[in-house]
């Protein structure tokens, strides 16, 4: 293969190894060679029909293009560094199978300014679109996961201290609440991604009477970029795919943090199954959730790409500056992240076994329904404050003598106070507790249910 740089002409000197390894990209962007390759022949259907190159010419640089991309995807191309990029490889081969005289032709109209920002505007559209299926499949078993469990009752935290019994599934279901919200931003990033930047050119925009609406609808495109400056020069839609893809790692880790705890002995809530856990290389009895704590660690990556992608773009001045090239690799990294630990997370998810009974025992203890007996104080007349007081100093006394509510009699909680009565018995359970709570959002059986069903008729009728 010709190694002949594109951009030759001006040049005297041979350019330096090191500068061509250095500065070379095809390293990482030939997963844009499909991208590319649609572009190309939009583009060159464009200049045809707009009686710019012949149709003959547009033929062959199409068929030439076309074959270009089998040998890619038969692993028969061979990238070079010194053609430094996925354009520049795929240009110079076309002039290797169809002669350099129709295969420059291709290149009219357009800059690798335009043509990169158009390969990149066309890989996230698949991109994006590939995450909201798996986003999907996940919302999807914890929904079912929710289903399966709806009764059982566990203890709530704040800070990770014993607060209010919640259902199990009002747990579960507050993470689907926030995959929706990464769900749909990531459709509000796929609009933003959805302009077409070429006929910018290097920057000006072309003095070709191109017709780029052709190339807009032949690519599926929503619109055209407005500003050709601008259009070179933006890389919003790759940092709001790596804000979206932070928050759902982010997302995803909050949740693996709780995985790993319920998991262990000390909390006993969930069991994960043998299949998605590895064992220890001395210690014959563990089992440990590598997978919740890798996708946890992970986390950290993906943050890292967004911030380096943040800081590479912010002194910029318009228009292209190569520093740009820095997008590919923190996207890349980060779709393959997020990819991985959404497409891991819910036959996790599914196959995880919840042990009702060691979760509802847990919720009755650790005095969780003191608020129900301060608001029941609250309903027969006291002020908050002072039935807050009141049953602070109930718990004091329990400590104190290792007792839960439920070991006290009811002259016990007399002595502190005229107001109870023999209800007082009845709210001590952390059923009732979550029964109480009926109000919408809350955490009440009936609520959750209602829940569950606009979740389902959202997620699972849908297409
Ligand atoms: N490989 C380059 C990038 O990814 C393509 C655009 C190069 N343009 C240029 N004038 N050097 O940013």
């Amino acid at each position: 293969m010709s190694t002949q740089k594109p951009w030759g002409g001006r040049f005297s000197e041979r350019t330096d190894k090191l500068v061509e390894e250095f500065t070379a990209s095809i390293g990482f962007d030939q997963r844009l060679y499909n991208e590319d390759i649609q572009g190309s022949i939009a583009h060159c259907h464009m200049l045809s029909s707009c009686g710019i190159i012949d149709s003959g010419d547009a033929d062959q640089i199409i068929s030439g293009l076309q074959a270009i991309r089998e040998e890619i995807e038969k692993g028969e191309f061979v990238f070079s560094v010194p053609l430094e990029d996925i354009h520049m490889n795929i240009e110079s081969r076309l002039s290797d199978l169809i002669g350099a005289g129709i295969a420059g032709k291709l290149h009219t109209a357009r800059s690798r300014n335009d043509q990169v920002a158009l390969d990149i505007r066309l890989y996230l559209k698949k991109e994006i679109s590939g995450i909201k299926s798996l986003l999907k499949g996940l919302i999807n078993a914890l929904i079912t996961q929710a289903e399966d469990t709806k009764d059982v009752v566990m203890p709530g935290f704040t800070h990770l201290q014993q607060a209010q019994p919640v259902l199990f599934a009002h747990h579960l279901l507050a993470y689907v609440e926030m995959f929706s919200r990464d769900y749909q931003r990531l459709e509000d990033t796929e609009k933003q991604a959805d302009i077409m930047p070429l006929g910018s050119g290097a920057l000006a925009g072309t003095s070709f009477s191109i017709d780029r609406q052709m190339v807009a609808d032949e690519l599926g495109f929503a619109g055209l970029t407005a500003n050709s400056m601008d259009a070179v020069s933006d890389r919003d839609g790759v940092i709001e795919t790596l804000f979206s893809g932070a928050l759902i790692m982010l997302h995803l880790s909050r949740f693996c943090e709780e995985l790993v705890l319920w998991s262990s002995v000390q909390f006993n809530f969930i069991t994960l199954a043998d299949s998605f856990c590895t064992g220890s290389s001395i210690m014959p009895q563990k089992k440990n959730p590598d997978v919740p704590e890798l996708i946890r660690g992970k986390c950290g990556r993906v943050i890292g790409d967004l911030v380096s992608l943040l800081i590479t773009m912010k002194s910029l001045p318009l228009a292209y500056n190569k520093d740009m090239q820095e997008d590919k690799e923190p996207l890349f990294d980060c779709l393959d992240t997020v990819k991985g630990s959404l497409a891991i997370m819910a036959p996790l998810v599914r196959s995880m076994t919840v042990n009702r009974q060691s979760m509802a025992t847990q919720a009755e203890y650790g005095f969780s329904t003191a608020t129900e007996i301060a608001d029941y104080l609250v309903r027969r007349g006291l002020p908050f404050r002072q039935a807050h007081e009141i049953v602070g100093n109930i718990v004091a006394y329990c400590l104190e003598k290792g007792l839960q509510f439920k070991d006290m009699s009811f002259d016990d909680w007399k002595r502190f106070s005229d107001y109870f009565d023999e209800q007082v018995i009845s709210l001590l359970s952390a059923e009732d507790a979550v029964r109480s709570k009926n109000i919408y959002g809350g955490t009440a059986t009936q609520q959750v249910v209602q829940q569950l069903d606009r979740l389902k008729r959202q997620w699972q009728d849908a297409d």
